[in-house]
């Protein structure tokens, strides 16, 4: 895809497939923790679990996402959409991107300082690596999981608002302003 193409109007395929493979993961994710919080003990670790395998895909598939943008930009805006607008969907863009590898890289981090039974098996299949600068005694300190596990919960609180401006500005193109800008992520090819 040439760089700066005026004609190029759409996400390419394959971001068009990571945005909504990874919008989906992080929703069903943030579903899982607060199912597995309102379970008895035993049915909520194992919807942890699931959680913290789910979590490190998140960041996989982001990272590849981030590399994938590097090489492929994204089309430019349609001419005559308000610089506040651009300035506002960049923003919460950039935001999602600190969400996509911030809530991993924060939960990984607090499972490497857990003690040495808590470890991530993702999916079943293997045990995943702790951090090596993380000490597993870190995990008996209080200091240790408010920290952490505080910054955790914080990037969750803006999840939540991102997420709701994102849908609002997503609605707000496609039933007020009526422009294409919903089309330039819709996986129906449009081309
Ligand atoms: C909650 C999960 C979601 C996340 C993390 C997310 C993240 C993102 C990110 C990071 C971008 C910018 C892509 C880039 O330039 O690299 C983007 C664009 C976009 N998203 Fe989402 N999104 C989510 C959900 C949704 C939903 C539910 C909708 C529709 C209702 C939506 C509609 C769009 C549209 C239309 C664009 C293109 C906007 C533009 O061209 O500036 N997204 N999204
Ligand atoms: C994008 C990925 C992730 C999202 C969206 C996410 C989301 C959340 C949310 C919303 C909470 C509840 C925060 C609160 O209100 O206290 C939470 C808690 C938690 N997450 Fe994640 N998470 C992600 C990745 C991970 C990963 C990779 C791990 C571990 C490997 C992890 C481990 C935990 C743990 C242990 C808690 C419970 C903390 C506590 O009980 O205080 N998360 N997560």
């Amino acid at each position: 895809m040439p760089m700066h193409d005026q004609s190029v109007t759409r996400y390419s395929t394959v971001a068009i497939v990571l945005h909504w493979a990874i919008a989906l993961l992080l929703i069903l994710n943030i579903a899982l923790y607060w199912i597995s919080d309102s379970l008895p003990e035993e049915q909520g670790r194992a919807l942890m679990d699931w959680h913290k395998s789910t979590g490190m895909l998140i960041l996989i598939l982001s990272l590849f996402r981030l590399g994938w943008r590097w090489l492929h930009p994204v089309p430019p805006y349609p001419a005559g959409l308000p610089q506040l607008q651009k300035l506002v969907a960049k923003a919460v863009h950039v935001g999602f991107y600190v969400i996509m590898i911030g809530m991993p890289l924060t939960g990984w981090v607090m499972m490497s300082g857990a003690p040495p039974y808590a470890q991530i098996i993702f999916y079943g299949l293997f045990e995943w690596p702790r951090l090596p600068f993380v000490d597993g005694a870190q995990g008996a300190a209080a200091d240790f999981w408010e920290a952490v596990g505080g910054s955790h919960e914080l990037l969750a609180w803006l999840a939540y608002g991102l997420i709701a401006l994102h849908v609002a500005g997503a609605l707000y193109h496609q039933y007020i302003a009526r422009d294409a800008i919903m089309a330039r992520m819709s996986p129906r090819s449009g081309k």
